[in-house]
């Protein structure tokens, strides 16, 4: 059973790098069609991020790797998961035409199993259930869920302390 969380909210504004680095990635969107990508909020992400502690963080579907490269730029140890090649790829290049060395793995979340602190995704509605089946199945007992609800409706779950215990 999961629970949901609170979010402290950064008010810290997002680096020049981070804003060069979001935009690279938004101008990018239309080289790479695929049909399940839509982007999150970064600018919010980047406020969620900021305001978490700094340690390992997965993101299931990284799309353009943008959450992923954020993460890494605010200090956290960060890797991404994406099941479509053309997206891997192209994250892969974003992240590296801007230093950064995240790792992107080319494949399913649900099937790779990958150790983190905190696991971001935006998954359409129908994968919530497996997703958070998944993060209750893989992810180390304290481990916490970003999963967005909408574009701009990032929650942060994680397990009932019951079972924590
Ligand atoms: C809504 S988009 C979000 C992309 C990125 N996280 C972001 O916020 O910009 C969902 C992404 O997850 C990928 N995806 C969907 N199911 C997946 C799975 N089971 N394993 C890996 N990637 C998956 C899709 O290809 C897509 O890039």
């Amino acid at each position: 059973m999961i629970v949901e969380q609170t979010l402290e909210l950064s008010d810290r504004p997002l680096s020049v790098r981070a804003r060069e680095f979001i935009d690279a990635g938004r101008s990018r969107f239309k080289s790479v069609q695929v049909f399940g990508f839509v982007p999150s909020d970064y600018e919010l992400a980047w406020r969620v991020l900021d305001g978490l502690p700094r340690s390992t963080l997965c993101e299931w579907g990284s799309g353009f790797g943008i959450i992923t490269g954020l993460a890494e730029m605010l200090g956290f140890e960060a890797c991404g998961i994406e099941m479509s090649a053309d997206l891997a790829v192209a994250s892969r290049c974003l992240l590296k035409d801007f230093g950064l060395s995240a790792s992107i793995e080319t494949g399913d979340y649900l099937n790779i199993d990958q150790v983190a602190d905190y696991y971001y995704v935006y998954c359409w509605p129908g994968q919530t259930i497996a997703t958070e089946t998944r993060f209750e199945s893989i992810a180390p007992k304290q481990a916490k869920l970003l999963i967005c609800a909408g574009q701009s409706d990032i929650r942060c779950k994680t397990r009932e302390l019951i079972d924590l215990e």
